[in-house]
């Protein structure tokens, strides 16, 4: 059960962003924000898009795989769909990637700056079906004004 205030952390994303146009200092931000203001989460974080692959970028949690091909896993398949995958048993997902081995279920979110893909930003729970379709319309508006945030940087992470 969520009791995550989005629109809460909307005011404070908007707030803590600023002026700032840095788009690696905004984006390790963004998810230390999350991470601390989500309960029952384990891993939190962004994977950027370079050269059609996703690397790992800022995130909390253990140490977690660098590269995954676009079309892989549930960050792959977010990325490749433009879709989010909210996915509440992440052992029944075809191709899942293990990071965490304590993750039972994951949402991931595309990262969208206009009409340019730059990467997804994925949460892991260890509670299986953690993840609610309020959670996931809260982090989808919070991932919106994030990336409408970038613009003013360029964009990219
Ligand atoms: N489980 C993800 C990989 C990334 S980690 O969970 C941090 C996937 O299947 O894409």
């Amino acid at each position: 059960m969520s009791h995550t205030d989005y629109p809460l952390l909307e005011s404070q994303l908007v707030a803590m962003v600023g002026d700032e146009t840095d788009a690696l200092a905004n984006a390790s931000n963004f998810v230390a924000l999350l991470y601390n203001a989500m309960e029952d989460v384990n891993w939190l974080g962004c994977y950027v898009l370079r050269d059609e692959e996703l690397v790992l970028g800022p995130f909390q949690g253990k140490p977690a795989c660098v590269r995954i091909a676009m079309g892989s896993g549930v960050c792959g398949t977010a990325a490749a769909t433009r879709q989010t995958q909210r996915v509440p048993d992440v052992h029944a997902f075809p191709g899942h990637i293990v990071c965490d081995a304590d993750s039972r279920s994951e949402l991931v979110v595309p990262l969208i700056v206009g009409d340019e893909l730059i990467g997804v930003l994925d949460i892991d729970s260890p509670t299986p079906d953690r993840f609610s379709a309020i959670d996931q319309a809260g982090i989808e508006d919070l991932c919106r004004t994030f990336c409408g945030l970038l613009r003013k940087g360029g964009g990219a992470i």
